[in-house]
């Protein structure tokens, strides 16, 4: 049984849509692709245009609050429409079309040990394990599950695919679908299971998947040179069985990674003990005692979930460091240089830290100091190559976040106005527009302190 469990409701996704236009669609726009790519489409989507009607919408800068008007198609072109806008940044509204989706609710369900989270997998499950979780723990999780390769470079709609065709090779259809492992491995299969429409049970194996991704419904792959997690869908799951120890086989690096998005939650709802706690345990590198602080770090994240569920607003905020923490994930991972997500988002806290503090004078000098004690930040040799690159580098990297709505001398930041509070910016949303200068000059700056 499990010892502890959240309840996480999931409303129905309703309303008038929050879009600011309308993009008119006509027929020429649809254009024919490659046969490989209808193939994959097909299978995907069950129409062969769908991924060249994703395409022309990134080619075009389609963002998510532009409504798609279909009006002017002929009707035979209305299915891969509707298809394609379902996915695209995890869903665009079509106008003149009602959403179908339904109020439901989930369970985070926690164990104390790891054959009690199979425990209620039935036969008719289907259940899906990350090969590095399976190589680690054969002996201890049921035999004839099904063992794939999850890597964030293949993280794309071809694994989607590869997942679809396990399923259908089982022939009958399954009554869940089970996915044992990280980020990835959630987020490939929770999109395979939606597509499918089949409940899907998380049962998250690292630190960042336990007290992020695993949470919210978010679930989709990167497409092409339009970035990460670019086609989606929210397809919250039917559950998640959570214990901690599959953390006794997970990297440092991985730990550290998963921790930066634990501090990020406590800085958000400032909550300082949460804070200190996670701070302390890195600065002492008693990793094991993270797992005590997953319940409380996960309730955070589900709370600002539970109040935009569908990112139409404050789930914003939990972008918290990111915006230079991507730049500085693509630009390492243009040069090659292997350097973990988390890594890259502790520098973007603690950059958006000091900005915060200088625009609304917020004192976040022991937060700032607390991240460099904490030893999350990338380690000296890193830092000085990101130093290295110039400013006209560093503003194309930051202007082509996916999230950057405020064109090249501007970026749009997730700063606090003080600790726990999320800063709003005039027009009352949760990016904070900054000048680039300004942004730059918190960067060099930042580098100074820290190499
Ligand atoms: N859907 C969301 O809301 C959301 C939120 C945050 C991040 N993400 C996504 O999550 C992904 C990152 O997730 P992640 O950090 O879990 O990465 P991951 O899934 O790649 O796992 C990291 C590494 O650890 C290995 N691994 C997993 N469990 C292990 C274990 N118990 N012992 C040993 N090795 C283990 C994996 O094989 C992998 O090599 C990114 O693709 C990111 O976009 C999604
Ligand atoms: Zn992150």
């Amino acid at each position: 049984m499990p010892n502890r469990q959240l309840t996480i409701e999931v409303p129905k996704m309703s309303g008038p849509g929050s879009e600011k236009r309308n993009f008119v669609w006509n027929q020429s726009l649809i254009v024919d692709s490659d046969p490989g790519e209808k193939v994959l489409s097909t299978r995907l989507f069950g129409y062969e245009s769908v991924i060249g009607i994703l395409r022309f919408a990134f080619a075009n800068g389609l963002s998510r609050d532009v409504a798609w008007d279909i009006s002017n198609i002929d009707p035979y072109l209305h299915k891969p429409l509707l298809a394609a806008a379902k996915v695209y940044k995890r869903g665009v509204r079509v106008l003149g079309v009602d959403d179908v989706s339904t109020a439901s609710t989930y369970e985070i369900q926690f164990f104390d040990d790891l054959m009690s989270t199979f425990a209620f997998s039935s036969s008719r499950d289907l259940v899906i394990v990350d090969r590095r979780v399976s190589d680690f723990w054969w002996n201890q999780i049921p035999n004839g599950l099904n063992v794939v390769d999850f890597d964030e470079e293949r993280k794309d709609l071809t694994a989607v695919t590869d997942i679809m065709d396990i399923v259908r090779r089982q022939g009958k259809s399954p009554k869940n679908i089970v996915v044992v492992g990280g980020g990835v491995a959630g987020d490939v299969v929770g999109f395979a299971s939606g597509l499918l429409g089949l409940p899907c049970r998380f049962v998250p194996t690292t630190l960042l998947s336990m007290v992020d991704s695993s949470i919210g419904g978010k679930v989709g792959v990167n497409f092409e040179q339009w970035g990460k997690n670019q086609v989606g869908l929210f397809n919250p799951p039917s559950n998640v069985n959570l214990c901690t120890r599959w953390l006794d086989t997970l990297p440092l690096t991985e730990i550290k990674s998963g921790m930066v998005e634990a501090l990020k939650h406590a800085a958000l709802a400032g909550d300082h003990m949460l804070w200190n706690s996670l701070i302390a345990i890195s600065r002492s590198v008693r990793w094991q005692d993270i797992r005590g602080l997953i319940p409380s770090v996960l309730e955070i994240k589900a709370n600002v979930v539970a109040r935009d569920p569908f990112e139409a607003g404050e789930r914003a905020v939990l972008n918290f460091g990111h915006t230079l923490g991507h730049a500085v994930e693509t630009m390492l991972n243009r040069r090659r240089l292997r350097v973990s997500h988390g890594a890259c988002v502790a520098l973007g806290m603690f950059h958006a830290l000091r900005v915060s503090s200088e625009i609304y004078g917020f004192d976040a000098g022991q937060y700032t100091k607390d991240l460099i004690e904490a030893n999350l930040i990338p380690d000296r040799d890193i830092l000085n190559l990101i130093a290295g690159i110039s400013d006209d580098e560093f503003s194309m990297l930051l202007v082509s976040d996916k999230k950057n709505l405020f064109g090249s001398n501007y970026v749009g930041l997730v700063l606090l106005s003080d600790w726990g509070h999320p800063a709003r910016s005039e027009d009352g949303g949760w990016l904070v527009k900054i000048p680039m200068d300004l942004a730059l000059k918190q960067i060099r700056e930042s580098f100074l302190l820290l190499v």
